[in-house]
Order: C-alpha cells, then structure tokens, then sequence
C-alpha cells in the first residue's frame, strides 16, 4: 500500500520542478522562497491519497495539489501580514524579508498561478475542479475577514468561532480531498462524504493549531508562540476561558485582551496561565478528539475498500498528534 510518506515525496518532487525564479525577481523570488521553506504539504498529500483511494491515478491529481499547495501559501503570505507574523516555518515570514507591498503583489500572483494549474485537465474536469477551487478560496477570504473582525469583538461565541475556523481553514482541507474524488470520478455520495470528513479534520487541525500557538515549543514550532495572544485572537482557549473560568479570570482576560503592550511577555504569561487553570487548556484537547473521532466515522459511509480508509485514519491520528 501508498502511505503519506510517498505522496509527500512524489509531491514535493513535482513542486520542485515548477518552481522557477525569472524577472521580475523581486516579484518570483519570494515564491520561490515561501514554497521553498516546505510546510507539511498536508492539503496537497490529501488531494493524491483521494485520488489514490477512489481508485484514481494519483499522478493525474499533481497538478490539482499544485494549485491547492500554491493556493495555500498564498494564503499565509497574505495571513501573515494581516497577522503581523514575524516568523514562518522557522524564517522571516516574505513582508519581513521584503515589505508589505511585495508580500501583497507576490501573493496577488501565487492565487493566479494556482488557477493555471487546473488549465491541464480536460474541459470537464476543469470545470468541476474550478466549481469547488473557486467556491473554497471565497469562503477562505470570508473566514478570514470574520478572524479578523472577531479581535475587536467583544461577544464571539464558540459556535462563532466554529464557523470562522470552518471557512479559513476546513473549507480548503475538504476541498482537497474533493478534488481527489472528482478526479477518480467517485460517486456524489462519496465526494460529499469525503468533504465532511475534511471538514472536521480541519477543524480539529486548526484547534491544534490555536493549542500549539500557545503551548507549542519555540524551537520547533516555527511561527512566533503566543502570536494569537498578541494579536487578540478569539480561539477556543480563549473563549472556552471566558465561558468556564472564575470572574477575576474572566476579568483579568477581558482586559489583557483589549490592548496591545509594546511587550508583550507579561501579557502571554499571564494569558497562558489563566488557559491552564480555567481548563480550557484540556478541554481544547478533548474537542480535536471529538472532531478527528467524527472524522473517521464519517469514512464510514465512503464507498471504497477498507483497506484503502486506513491511511486516512492514519492521516488524522498523526495531525492529533503533531507538534509542528
Ligand atoms: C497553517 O497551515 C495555516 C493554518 C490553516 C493553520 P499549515 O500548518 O498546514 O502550514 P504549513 O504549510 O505546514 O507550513
Ligand atoms: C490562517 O489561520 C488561515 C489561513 C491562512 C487562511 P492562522 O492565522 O491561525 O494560521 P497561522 O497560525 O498563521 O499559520
Ligand atoms: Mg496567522
Ligand atoms: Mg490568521
Ligand atoms: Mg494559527
């Protein structure tokens, strides 16, 4: 049997013959450098293992990862300015190594790129892959701009949460795995199957993602720990804390998120103690369990061999478990 280990190097062989850097150099070399850095290549691996287990040819999926994986690193490029992120994958996120204005334009060209990719499928293919990629990169913009409102809103609820969390970062998870499907020409059933358990995976991974922003270790992490509780952010632990914690937690949060220190190391300290001691810190745990568990019953209803479920079993039990 394929396990992940050889899509990600079939993968990122691919990748690696793509990528060129040509004038204006200052356009293509922070591309180049972005996708350079690596990441875990998780969407794109999910579009090959689809493909793989609705009886596809994995091959004929690279070009529909391409798009996914570019897509995706545009959306940190731009995420990361808007997050005002120093750090990615353990370097100089492209605005800080550049500017601003280069991380917009050079992102501006990684979304476009990432549409040429599908211009290799036959027309109606095409237009079925373009159908989910187009209607997954507005909703990632839509969860973004909720992410954004949310730092300097006062009454976000965890269902709130659930569905920013859902269109920043699920949306594109379970859109990868479609692709997959569409590509091996799986049945409807199966397609809407496999976009729910992306969909719940990617909520557990991004849950794990809020736990590790705070709790991650900084040697291995590779963005900037407690950069959420430096910009605000309206996770889980935060809004599970304010939902379970005692008054002067509450109170003490409320206020610690409504500014800014210029040092914000008391601020972090602070937020991630009262994270332990609420139980919001556990209880975030508990919720990727549920998520991930929802996941793999999901697969349940997908019509393909058992065997062939397996690494997608394996896929959520090592995301659960991940410290990068
Ligand atoms: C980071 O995604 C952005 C989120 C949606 C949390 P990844 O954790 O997949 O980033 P890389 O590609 O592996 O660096
Ligand atoms: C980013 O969420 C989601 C997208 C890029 C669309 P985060 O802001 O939590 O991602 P990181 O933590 O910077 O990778
Ligand atoms: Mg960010
Ligand atoms: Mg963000
Ligand atoms: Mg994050």
């Amino acid at each position: 049997m394929l396990d992940i280990e050889f899509f990600r190097s079939g993968f990122n062989n691919y990748l690696e013959k793509k990528l060129i850097s040509k004038a204006p150099l200052n356009l293509y070399e922070p591309i180049t450098y972005i996708m350079d850095l690596g990441g875990k290549r998780l969407r794109p691996i999910l579009t090959l293992i689809s493909t793989d287990v609705f009886g596809g040819n994995y091959e004929e999926a690279m070009d529909a990862a391409l798009a996914i994986e570019i897509f995706h690193n545009f959306s940190l490029v731009h995420d990361d300015i808007m997050d005002a992120a120093p750090l990615r994958r353990g370097e100089k996120t492209v605005h800080k190594k550049w500017d601003i204005n280069t991380g917009i334009l050079s992102g501006d060209v990684m979304l476009i790129n990432s549409y040429q990719y599908f211009e290799n499928y036959p027309p109606e293919l095409f237009k079925s892959l373009l159908k989910v990629f187009s209607k997954t990169a507005i909703e990632v913009c839509e969860g973004q701009q909720y992410d954004m409102d949310f730092e300097a809103c006062e009454d976000v609820t965890i269902p709130d949460y659930l569905k920013m969390i859902t269109y920043k970062t699920a949306v594109l998870v379970a859109a990868a795995l479609k692709m997959g499907a569409i590509i091996s020409n799986a049945s409807l059933n199966s397609q809407d199957a496999i976009y729910d358990y992306g969909i719940n995976l990617g909520i557990a991974f991004q849950l794990q993602d809020d736990y590790l922003d705070a709790f991650g270790d900084p040697e291995t992490f590779g963005k900037q720990v407690g950069g959420d509780i430096i910009e605000n952010k309206k996770t889980f632990l935060y809004l599970k804390s304010i939902e379970i914690g005692t008054e002067d937690q509450i109170n003490e949060l409320k206020d610690l998120f409504s500014i800014k220190p210029a040092n914000p190391k008391d601020k972090i300290e602070t937020v991630k103690a009262i994270y332990i001691q609420s139980g919001a810190a556990e209880l975030i745990k508990k919720e990727i369990k549920h998520y991930t568990k929802q996941a793999f019953q999901l697969l349940e209803s997908i019509e393909t061999p058992e065997n062939k479920k397996e690494i997608l079993k394996e896929f959520g039990n090592k995301l659960m478990n991940r410290e990068v």
